[in-house]
Formats: structure tokens, sequence, C-alpha cells
């Protein structure tokens, strides 16, 4: 298989036109929506072919933003698998997803100046920011709430069993059950996130902040380019705010943890959100240099045979294989987070690891197709099928990068 022959082809068979919005399906069989960090995988992905296409993927995702400034985790631009209409509210879920937006908006202008594209999409971008650090952070806390797993990306990564008053042994059903229940609670308290988070679930979330950081800082960098220096100096400000809260209540032994509740309870899982914290510069040097050595190239934690486990083997809640052929974020291996890792690892000069990452993935694809979450001890696939973030691939090498 020709890997980036089959990206492109999986991006154009996905896309879809509805009242004029355009936008990519994760997976036609099992994601027939729009999904909010999915497009801004889409975005980053065909800024570097086609940006036009690029942008109309962000547009379509800001067109269903809320008064309040919340971005949807989907929108269910039409009728379909009735299931996923559980998470909704009139046409989009009621829940977010990590902020990746103003990244991919930076990233599409980096490869194709538009200024206009800018000033059009900034007043929505800089809404949804003020929104995560104001609704989302009730206390004042400078880290940002997150009210289900699903707004973490990884649904049912072990992180949250404890939040979720589970055990490890939950099954990927029960597991549904609970946070079905949670959209349930935050509908009857009629949204309002500060009871929800006070009576039902409130984690501020390694991933979630530390793509919170990042997408500050890209959000300052776009409000400078169009000449908005007081946004771009407070969005600079509350980057480097919550990269502070983050070391203050999150850091301990050389990892960053995700907490629970007003007592910050650490939940101390090791996941690859252990590795999410260089893809944000959170680390010194040192520190990077200690995840990397002793965690991600682990064979007996991270490092498996077809890429990098989302759980660390040594975790009792470790899974390999997803129950029932579904998707599951209790191990097995993911296109996103290979991505976040292959960029942190560039970020830190770890050149070499960087490649590993990719070629790891290429493999994978290649053995076992463009589907959801694979097997990382057989390298056996899961879930969707002509699943999106194999795309993701394309944008892990550097520019001039040939090899
Ligand atoms: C699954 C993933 C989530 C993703 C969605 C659509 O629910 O856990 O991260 O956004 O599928 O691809």
């Amino acid at each position: 298989m020709n890997v980036a022959r089959e990206a492109m082809k999986i991006l154009e068979e996905n896309r879809r036109e509805s009242s004029g919005n355009m936008y990519t399906l994760p997976s036609a069989d099992h994601y027939p929506y729009q999904w909010l960090w999915d497009s801004c995988f889409h975005a980053i992905i065909l800024a570097r072919y086609d940006a036009k296409l690029a942008r109309g993927e962000i547009r379509s995702l800001l067109s269903k933003q809320f008064d309040n400034g919340m971005l949807p985790h989907i929108i269910y631009w039409t009728p379909g698998i009735l299931h996923l209409f559980r998470w909704g509210v009139e046409g989009t879920s009621s829940l977010t997803q990590p902020p990746m937006v103003a990244y991919a908006v930076r990233e599409i202008h980096r490869r194709d100046p538009d200024i206009p594209f800018l000033e059009d999409v900034f007043p929505s971008l800089i809404a949804y920011y003020r929104y995560l650090l104001t609704v989302r952070d009730p206390m004042g806390y400078h880290l940002a709430g997150i009210i289900n797993p699903d707004e973490s990306g990884e649904d049912n990564s072990p992180r949250f069993d404890e939040p979720l008053g589970i055990s490890h042994d939950v099954t990927l059903q029960e597991h549904l059950g609970k946070r079905h229940a949670l959209v349930d609670a935050h509908r009857e308290l009629q949204f309002d996130i500060t009871r929800h988070m006070n009576d039902y679930f409130w984690v501020k979330d390694v991933l979630f902040n530390a793509v919170l950081v990042e997408n500050l800082r890209a959000l300052a960098d776009i409000a400078l380019l169009i000449n908005r220096d007081d946004d771009s100096a407070w969005a600079g400000r509350e980057a480097e705010a919550v990269a502070a809260a983050m070391r203050e209540r999150m850091f301990e032994d050389g990892a960053y943890w995700s907490t629970m509740g007003k007592s910050f309870m650490k939940l101390k899982v090791d996941t690859w959100a252990r590795f999410v914290p260089l893809f944000a510069g959170l680390y010194s040097a040192t520190e990077a240099r200690a995840a990397v050595e002793g965690y991600l190239k682990d064979p007996d934690a991270f490092a498996a045979p077809w890429g990098i486990r989302t759980v660390s083997k040594k975790e009792v809640s470790y899974r390999p294989a997803a129950e029932e052929n579904d998707f599951s974020w209790r191990g097995p291996v993911w296109m996103a987070p290979h991505w976040f890792i292959y960029r942190g690892l560039v970020r830190y000069g770890f050149t070499e690891e960087a490649r590993g990452i990719r070629e790891k993935s290429v493999a994978l694809l290649e053995h076992s197709g463009f589907r959801e979450c694979f097997n990382p001890e057989t390298g056996e696939a899961y879930g969707a099928r002509s699943f999106t973030w194999g795309a993701l691939v394309l944008d892990m090498q550097e520019d001039g990068d040939a090899s």
C-alpha cells in the first residue's frame, strides 16, 4: 500500500458538504458527522495540500459555536446513527474536545498566508478560548476543567476510572453508560457547568490543558498577525498562566498528572499523557530526556512492537486489545497520540526518536490499514474503518526533510 496515496484517498472519500459547509468524516461507517479535534487534524493535514479545503473545515466547525463561545465536539450535519445523538443538543453535542483549533488555523496560514481568513475567524477563536478560561475555570485556577471523559478525546482512558467511580475491569458498555449518564445529568442541570463540576465530574486534564497552552500561543501569534496587539498579549499571558498552574498543581515525580475536584487529587495512572507536555514545551530539557529515555523507549512501559501504548504496560488497567473489536483508550495505539508525540520530540530535538515514531506509524498502516486503533503487541486493528487519523503521518515530516 502507498500510505500517502491511501491517506489522501480517505480524506477525499470522507469529505462531505452540507448547506454549503465542507467537512470530513473521521470514518463514514462509524462516525458520520463532524468532530472537533478530528477536524483540526484534517485541517493540519489538508493545509499541506489544499489550504482552501482546510479553511472550509475550520469555517464549518466555527459555524455551530454556542452563544457562550463553546465549540461542540460533534456537529450532526445529517441524521444518521442514532445512538450518537445521546451527546446532543439541537444538532450538536453539548460537550467540547481538546482545543486544537487555533493551532490548526495558524498552521493553515503558515502554509498559505491569508490575512482576511484570520480576521474572519479570530472573533470565534478568542470567544472559545475565553470560554475555556472562564466558564471551564469557575474558581480561577488557570486550568480548564472537563466535565466528561469524552472531552479529553480519550473516551474510556483509565485515568478517568477514579473520577467516574468505576473499577479498572469495567466493560466498554458499562463505561459508555456512565458517560451518557453524565450528559443526562448535565442536561438536567440545564448545562450549569459549575454545578455539574461540583456534583458530578470535574477533571483538570493534562492533555486538554497542554493543548490549551500551545493553542493560546497560536492564538497570540494569530492576533499579532492581524494587529490585535492587546489580544495577543492577553493570550500570551494566559498561556503562561496555564503552564504555571499545570506545574504547580499537576507536576510530581517527573511527570504531569491529571487531577480531579477541588482538592486537585492526582490521578496517577500512567498514560501517554506523560508525553503530551513535550508538545507544549512544558518539560525542562532534563525532564524531557527522562521521559523519553525512561518511559517512551522502555519496552516494559510504553514502547511496544507496533508503536506507543496509550497506557503503560505496567498499569493494572493496561489492555492491549479492544473489546468486541471496538475502540479502546486502555492501551491500544492511536495515530493522534503518535502525532502529538512526534511533534513533541521534534520540538525538543529528539530527531531520531521522532523519525522512529513516523516509521512505526507507516509500518502499522501498511500492515493493518487505516483503522481506528491497534493492538500494540500484535498490530491487530480495531474499530472504525477508513479512519482519517492515519493521514496524520503526512504531517510527521519536517519541511525540507526528504527521508
Ligand atoms: C472516538 C475517539 C475520539 C474521536 C471520535 C471521532 O470517540 O475517542 O477522540 O474524536 O472517535 O473520531
